[in-house]
Order: C-alpha cells, then structure tokens, then sequence
C-alpha cells in the first residue's frame, strides 16, 4: 500500500544511488541514466565537487528569510549576470515557479509604466510551461488543465510554426509572447533561429517583451550556456530551472534591467527562493559549467551522438522517422508509439523517457563520457534490430 497520491504512472522501480552516468537499483541492476532526473542533474550522479559544497555548506548554514542579505545568492547572481544577456536575477525553487514568476515581471512591468491593460501573454498551444495554475493555461493544453477550472484568463495561443497567428494575436493588450526555445515536454521541436530573430523583431515592432522559457533547454544542455545564444537574440525575461541546482531544486528569472524595474520591494517573494544552500550548488554548477572547453566538450560529444543517431535512422529508416533537438537535448522519433520501445531500451539498461509526437527523449548528463554514448547507441541499435 502506498500512501502517495497517484498522480503519477510510476515505474515499478527504484534506485538506491548514483554515479555519472549512472543509478544503481534496490535490486542491484545498474542502469545507464539517460533522464537525469529529465534534465535536471546537469554533472550526473553524486558529482564529487556538488557533494563537497553541499558538506560545507550545511555545516555552515542551511536557510536564511530573504528578509536578510543573502552573499551566496549575491554571488550566484553575479555570475548569471556576467554570463548572459541579464541584468537582474529572481531565485525561486522550480521551473514552474520560474515560468509564473516571468509572466508577472512582464504584467508588473507594464502596470508599473501606467498600461495596467496591457497584461496578455502569447504562447504556444500545447507547450510545456510547468504545473501552477497560470503555468498550465499558458501551456493551452486541454489535458493539463481539465478539471482545474475556472480556467485562468490573459493567455492566447497559436500553432507551433503559425505565424500568421501569432501577429494576428497581438493587441493593444498584449504584454509578451513567451514560449520555449525548444520545447521539451512537446517532442523536441527547435525553434529555428531565424524565427527567433523573427520573434524578436516582431516584440520590438509592437513594443511588447520577449519571453524564453530556458527551464529545459539552458545551462549548457544544447552546447551553449542559453539555446537561443546561437541566434545571437537577447530576451527581455528568461526563465530557468532544471540545470542550474544539478539535483538540488533552484528556479530563476532573469530579466533585464527595463522589466527588473516593476520588481518593486513587496512586488515578489519566495520563502526558500534563494537560501544559501540552493546558492552554493547553483553556484558550484556554473563554475564547473564555465570552466574552458567544457561547453565545447558538449558540443563535440553531442555532435558525435548526433551523428551516429542519424546514422541508425538510415539503417533503421523504418523505425526512426527523424533524430530531433540540439546538444544534449535529443528527441528520436519514432513511426509509432514510443511506449514499448522505451520499456526494451530499459530492459537493456538504458533509462529513457517520454515526449509527444512518439519522441523518446535522450538526457545524458552534460559530462557523459563518450564510451557511455557508445553503449547506450549499442543498446538503441539492438532495440531497432529487435523491431525490424
Ligand atoms: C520548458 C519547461 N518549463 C517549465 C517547466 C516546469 O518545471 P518544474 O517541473 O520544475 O516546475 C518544465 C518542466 O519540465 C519545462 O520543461
């Protein structure tokens, strides 16, 4: 009897540890861990340098109220900052809180310049924002929000790919469009470049803020620090998660120094947003993630995988309808359900998880070796020579 609620499908297994690339079961199989926690532990299992902080740190101190000047989160802060296109950072605990906690620097930005009706976010049908009441109606997705009601208003949605739509959308009202630089949860669809150039040519044109919601696909997961760096388009607001604590729950916003100024003392706040604990891990995490040739590391391996996916979709043309994603963000797409094909991979001791359109999405840690990429290729081809 388990006394959890069953909001999950959970898997009838468990894992009493980790290491790198991988889990080790109750039952003493060893698993290669291609979900991460789906893109949450960035440096793999029980990373030696994450374990050290956390044994300082909590030696030190754990929790602190926001009420005080908080030096980790200072710190962590800086170096999000010195890193990328913000100004400003907001600490929350998850991605969902991170996402929320951006469409209300967006409204409050607006309310603060006097345009109170300016207020509507534009998003994706069917993306994946997190699980908060605003975050689901920002998704538009009719299961996740069934049986939530009243529905939460100030969301439009368009198709992935509608442009037409999209700049139809856009009132007087509108205060952004927020969507995910690749989403995740909806098969790994990238959206190119030139879009969002596009995009972010198009906020510029109707004065309204960009939004890229980064909690799966930042952090170095695609070979660069941010997926939408490639484009060289600079955001008004970021949401992350995910990556940045490698195992330990820290959300962030981060914005520019136009939107930062409606976060007004009392505009915002989060209990554990930001402890010193949470800090010490983020800020552990960024130091190993902006070390020399680590992101060109992930570029190249990730290059490598792609290629010898690629290379399995021509032998298996009948199986893999497309290889999806960028770096360490792989969707494989299958002709049918991706169900029983995921449970054979596990079978071989490969753990991989769900996406739509029968995505199977592959998350190796950031630091996965490149003989580890070799085995879980050897244990995919295997599973496709089983189907054909
Ligand atoms: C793009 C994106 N945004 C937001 C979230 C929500 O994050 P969390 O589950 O930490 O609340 C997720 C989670 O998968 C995500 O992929």
């Amino acid at each position: 009897m388990s006394y959890l609620a069953k909001n999950y499908n959970r898997k009838k297994i468990s894992f009493e540890r980790g290491k790198g690339s991988y889990l080790y079961s109750v039952s003493g199989n060893k698993y290669l861990d291609f979900i991460q926690g789906i893109a949450v532990n960035s440096l793999g299992h029980a990373h030696p340098k994450l374990n050290k902080t956390i044994n300082q740190q909590s030696k030190k101190l754990w929790h602190v109220s926001n009420a005080f000047i908080i030096p980790e989160g200072e710190i962590l802060a800086k170096k999000l900052v010195k890193n990328t296109f913000a100004d400003f950072v907001l600490f929350q605990n998850s991605g969902t809180e991170a996402t929320e906690a951006a469409i209300k620097v967006a409204r409050r930005y607006f309310f603060s310049i006097g345009k109170t009706k300016k207020n509507r976010i534009i998003c994706i049908k069917n993306s994946f924002h997190g699980r908060t009441l605003a975050a689901i109606h920002a998704s538009g997705s009719k299961k996740m929000t069934e049986g939530f009601g009243p529905k939460i208003g100030g969301f439009d949605h368009f198709k992935f790919g509608d442009h037409k739509r999209l700049k139809k959308l856009i009132t007087k009202n509108t205060a952004a469009i927020m969507v995910e630089t690749i989403m995740g949860e909806g098969g790994i669809k990238t959206i190119p470049d030139w879009c969002l150039k596009g995009l972010r040519k198009l906020c510029d044109k109707k004065k309204i803020l960009l939004i890229l919601d980064e909690v799966q696909c930042g952090i170095g997961r695609t070979g660069d620090f941010f997926a939408f760096e490639r484009s060289k388009v600079k955001p008004d607001i970021v949401p992350i998660a995910k990556g940045i604590g490698g195992g330990f729950p820290i959300g962030a916003v981060l914005m520019n120094k136009k939107v930062a100024s409606g976060m007004t003392a009392g505009s915002h706040g989060s209990t554990f947003g930001g402890n010193p604990l949470a800090m010490k891990v983020g800020s552990t995490v960024i130091d190993i993630i902006a070390k020399k040739n680590f992101l060109k590391n992930v570029k190249k391996n990730s290059q490598y995988f792609h290629k010898k996916l690629n290379q399995l979709k021509k032998d298996f043309p009948e199986i893999i309808k497309e290889i999806r994603g960028r770096g360490f963000l792989i969707g494989l797409q299958l002709y049918k359900d991706q169900t029983d094909f995921i449970k054979k991979l596990m079978d071989n001791k490969l753990l991989t998880i769900k996406a739509a359109e029968n995505v199977i999405r592959i998350l190796p840690p950031l630091n996965v070796k490149k003989s580890e990429i070799d085995h879980a290729l050897k244990i995919i081809k295997k599973v496709c020579q089983e189907y054909s």
